[in-house]
Parts: structure tokens; sequence; C-alpha cells
């Protein structure tokens, strides 16, 4: 791997601020191969360096994955002339190369993106095979009644003559138009043309998980935090 920056190294793996790293550098917290580092832009390469902080070895990750609370309006993509992306959001001190989301929101849509530059695991995530169940609450513009959710249940037919997989749904108000809904596969537009096949239009989607992995509750709308090692392990085990 390229050298880079040790404050922008240690900083990409969520624990140390970059401001951190210069008050570790100047207590003398932080050594690599074995010498007290006294510049925090010192080049090093982290999968070759032995950086410890605070007499604890450095774990590098390869990769990175950050969990992203959407807020409507941005798009979900690396790039896109002229409007925000959901990779715009992320902070610098997680930015880097290769960035991209992991399954697409659609733009009006909030909630949990998976944003990583391991495309191996987004791979293993999006694949219908690897049945990943997203979770969304939906408000609907009109009450569903009970034919309407054995539809979804028993998989609906969209407008195009696909057939969807079984879906769970869950009505969760008294006036039946919020409802939540369990996706194991992630066709373009799903919920709002599974909904449009039973008459209803989605006012609002969100989405909560991801797996066994919820949107921290703590994210404000626009925010990103570091997905842990235990929380991947959530995301494919569900
Ligand atoms: N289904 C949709 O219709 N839109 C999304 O953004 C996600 C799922």
């Amino acid at each position: 791997m390229a050298q880079q920056r040790l404050d922008k190294i240690i900083a990409s793996q969520g624990k140390y601020s970059r401001s951190d790293v210069r008050r570790l550098v100047r207590s003398g917290e932080i050594t690599v191969n074995g010498k007290a580092v006294n510049d925090c832009g010192l080049k090093v390469d982290p999968e070759k360096d032995n950086i410890v902080v605070r007499g604890e070895s450095f774990g590098y990750s390869k990769f990175v994955y950050i969990m992203l609370n959407k807020p409507q309006g941005v798009v979900s993509a690396s790039r896109s002339p002229g409007e925000k992306t959901v990779v715009d959001l992320v902070p610098d001190e997680l930015k880097r190369d290769g960035l991209f989301p992991a399954g697409r929101l659609d733009k009006d849509t909030t909630g949990f993106v998976l944003i990583t530059d391991d495309g191996a695991f987004a791979h293993e995530i999006l694949s219908p095979k690897k049945h990943v169940e997203k979770t969304y609450i939906a408000v609907l513009d009109r009450p569903i009644g009970e034919s309407e959710l054995e539809k979804f249940r028993s998989g609906v037919t969209l407008a195009d003559g696909y057939e969807c997989l079984p879906a769970q749904i869950t009505l969760l108000s008294e006036d039946g138009l919020a409802v939540e809904i369990k996706l194991r596969e992630g066709k373009y537009h799903q919920i709002k043309r599974m909904a449009a096949a039973c008459g209803s239009h989605v006012n609002k989607l969100h989405r909560v998980s991801m797996g066994g992995l919820s949107l921290d509750g703590s994210l404000q709308e626009g925010e990103c935090r570091l997905i842990t090692a235990e929380e991947l392990v959530k995301i494919k085990t569900g």
C-alpha cells in the first residue's frame, strides 16, 4: 500500500481524531517501528510499518465500512455532477479513494446506507442468493387492507410482470398507513412499485436496518460513523 500521513491513517480507523493524534505525538505515545514519532505528518505504510498507539499495536483495516443516516435529496452514488451524493457526506477523516454505496436508496428515501471500498463485501450483501434482509418503514397515502398485506406476504407481481419474492409486512399504526417491510431483494424502486401494484403510493420511506444491524439512533440525518467488526458480522448473519 502507498505511504500516507500517519495522522490520516490513524484517524481513518475511527478511534482517534487527527487532533487526538497531534496530542498523542506531543506526549510521545505513538511509535513507528519502535521509534517515538515527533511529526504527525510522517509518511508510513500501514500494511508494513509497525504503528503502536498508547502501547497497543494499531490494527489497520484494509477496507472501511461506514454507516450513514441518509437525508432526503441526496443521491446514492459516488459522484453525480451538480448533485450532493452520499459519499460527499463522509467526513474527511473517513474519506478515501474508491468509496461507494453498497446498494442504493432513492433520492427521497432516508435512512441506513452502507458506504465502503470493499467490492466483494458489497457484492455479498446485495446478492439475492445471500438473503441479507433490508428493513424499511413506509408511510402510505391510504390505509393498507388485509388483501394487500396478503399480496405482500405471498409475493407481489409488479406492473412489468416481475414476481417479487414473498416479503414480510407488519402494520405499525392503527390508521393502516405506516408499515414495516422486510425485503430480501433490491429491485429498482421496489417498495414503491410493490405499493403501486396494490393501489397505494409511498409518501415516506426510511431504511432502518440491513441484516441484523440497525441504523444507529444517535446518528442525525447526514451523519456517519464507522461500522465495527462485530457489527459487520451482524449484517451477514441477520
Ligand atoms: N424501495 C424503494 O422503492 N425505494 C428505495 O429507496 C428502497 C426500496
